[in-house]
C-alpha cells in the first residue's frame, strides 16, 4: 500500500491500578509466580468507563497529534471483543461521543481478539481508497470477561484503548500486511457470546467467562508471530536488521523473549509496557505505539512491524514507513 501515512497515535487506560499484590488477597498466587511467568506487575482495570469511553479518549488524544480537524474522519473502524453493546457499535457510540452525527461516516466494529486492531489496521489501509481519514480504535474491556477465581486467566489481562489516525498523503510511505487465522478447532481460546435460547423461552442466559489453554496459547503465539514477522518482512522486501522496532501484542514477556530467541534478535528490537498494563488485547498494539511515540522512543522517519496474534487463532503483521 503507497501513500498511506499515520498521523497521530493515542491511547487511553483504566483508571485502576490492580498489582499483583492485589490478586494475592484473592487468588493462590504470588507476585514472584506472576512477575517471573509473564511480566506483569500491574494492570489498569475500568469500573466506571465502558470500551466506548476509553476508546473515545484515545481517539481525541490521536486527533489532536494528528493536527487534523475532527470533522476529516470519514471512516471509524474498532477492534473489540468486549464492545458497550450488539447494537449500536462501539464505532457508532464513539462517533456520537466525537459529536460528528451530521458526517457522512461509516462506522463499524471488527472481532479479532488481540489481533484486533493489526487487522482493523490493514483494513483501513485497503479502505483508504476509497476513504480519506481513518480513525482506527483497538479496545478492551477485558475485566468484563475475567473470572477472578481463575487464576490461569485474569492476572494476564487489563482494561485499555489506542488508536490511530490514518490518511491517505501524498508521500513516500508504505505499509505492507500479512494475515491468516488458523479456525482453533480444538477451541483453546474461548469467550462466549450469545447462548441460543430454547424455543420462545426467556430467562437468564449468562455470556461466559474468557477460557484458556495457556500452555497451548502460548505456544501457538511463539509460531504465529515468528511466521507473521517473517512473512510480512518477505512482502515489503526488508531485511530484519532495516526495522527500528517491532511492536509485538503485549500478552506475556516470556512469549516474546521466545521469539526474539529463535528470530536471533536483541530483547531491545521489541517495545514492550505490559509491566504496566498486562494484555488489553485490541488496546495492546496501539497502546505500545501511542506511548513510545510519545516518549520519543518511535518516532517518525522509523520503520516498525506491529504484530499480534489472539483468538480465533488469528494472527497477522504489519510493516508500516512512520
Ligand atoms: N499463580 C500461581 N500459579 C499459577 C498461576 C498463578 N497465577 N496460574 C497458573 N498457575 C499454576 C498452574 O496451575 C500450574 O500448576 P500445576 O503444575 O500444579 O498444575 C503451574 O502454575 C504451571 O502452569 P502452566 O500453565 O504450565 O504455566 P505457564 O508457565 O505456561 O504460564 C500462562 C501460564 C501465564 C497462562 C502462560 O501459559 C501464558 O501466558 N500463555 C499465553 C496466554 C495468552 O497470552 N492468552 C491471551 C491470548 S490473546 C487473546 O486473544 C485474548
Amino acid at each position: 500500500m503507497k501513500n498511506r501515512k499515520i498521523l497521530g497515535s493515542g491511547y487511553a487506560v483504566g483508571k485502576e491500578i490492580v498489582s499483583n499484590e492485589d490478586f494475592e488477597k484473592i487468588l493462590d498466587t504470588s507476585d514472584e509466580w506472576i512477575s517471573s511467568r509473564t511480566g506483569i506487575k500491574t494492570r489498569r482495570v475500568s469500573p466506571d468507563e465502558n470500551s466506548s469511553d476509553l476508546g473515545y479518549r484515545a481517539a481525541l488524544m490521536a486527533i489532536e497529534e494528528a493536527n487534523i480537524s475532527k470533522e476529516d474522519i470519514d471512516l471509524i473502524i474498532v477492534a473489540t471483543i468486549t464492545p458497550d453493546n450488539i447494537t449500536p457499535s462501539c464505532a457508532s457510540l464513539i462517533q456520537d461521543k466525537l459529536g460528528l452525527n451530521e458526517q457522512t461516516i461509516m462506522a463499524f466494529d471488527m472481532s479479532a481478539a488481540c489481533t484486533g486492531f493489526v487487522y482493523a489496521l490493514q483494513t483501513a489501509s485497503y479502505m483508504l481508497s476509497d476513504y480519506k481519514c481513518a480513525l482506527v480504535i483497538g479496545v478492551d474491556v477485558n475485566s468484563k470477561l475475567m473470572d477472578y477465581t481463575d487464576r490461569n486467566t485474569s492476572i494476564l489481562f487489563g482494561d485499555g484503548a489506542g488508536a490511530v489516525i490514518m490518511k491517505q498523503e501524498n508521500c513516500n510511505n508504505v505499509m505492507y500486511h500479512y494475515a491468516n487465522s488458523t479456525g482453533d478447532h480444538e477451541g483453546f481460546l474461548q469467550g462466549s457470546g450469545l447462548v441460543l435460547p430454547k424455543p420462545l423461552q426467556n430467562g437468564s442466559r449468562e455470556v461466559g467467562f474468557l477460557k484458556q489453554n495457556g500452555s497451548e496459547v502460548f505456544r501457538f503465539a511463539v509460531k504465529a508471530l515468528e511466521e507473521a514477522v517473517i512473512e510480512v518482512l518477505k512482502k515489503a522486501g526488508k531485511d530484519l536488521d532495516e526495522i527500528d522496532y517491532i511492536i509485538p501484542h503485549q500478552a506475556n514477556i516470556r512469549i516474546i523473549r521466545n521469539v526474539a530467541k529463535r528470530m536471533k534478535l536483541s530483547d531491545d528490537k521489541f517495545y514492550t509496557n505490559l509491566d504496566k498494563y498486562g494484555n488489553t488485547s485490541g488496546g495492546s498494539i496501539p497502546i505500545a505505539l501511542a506511548e513510545a511515540m510519545k516518549e520519543n522512543i518511535i518516532k517518525p522517519g522509523m520503520k516498525i512491524i506491529m504484530v499480534g496474534f489472539g483468538g480465533g487463532f488469528t494472527y497477522a503483521a504489519s510493516y508500516i514507513e512512520l
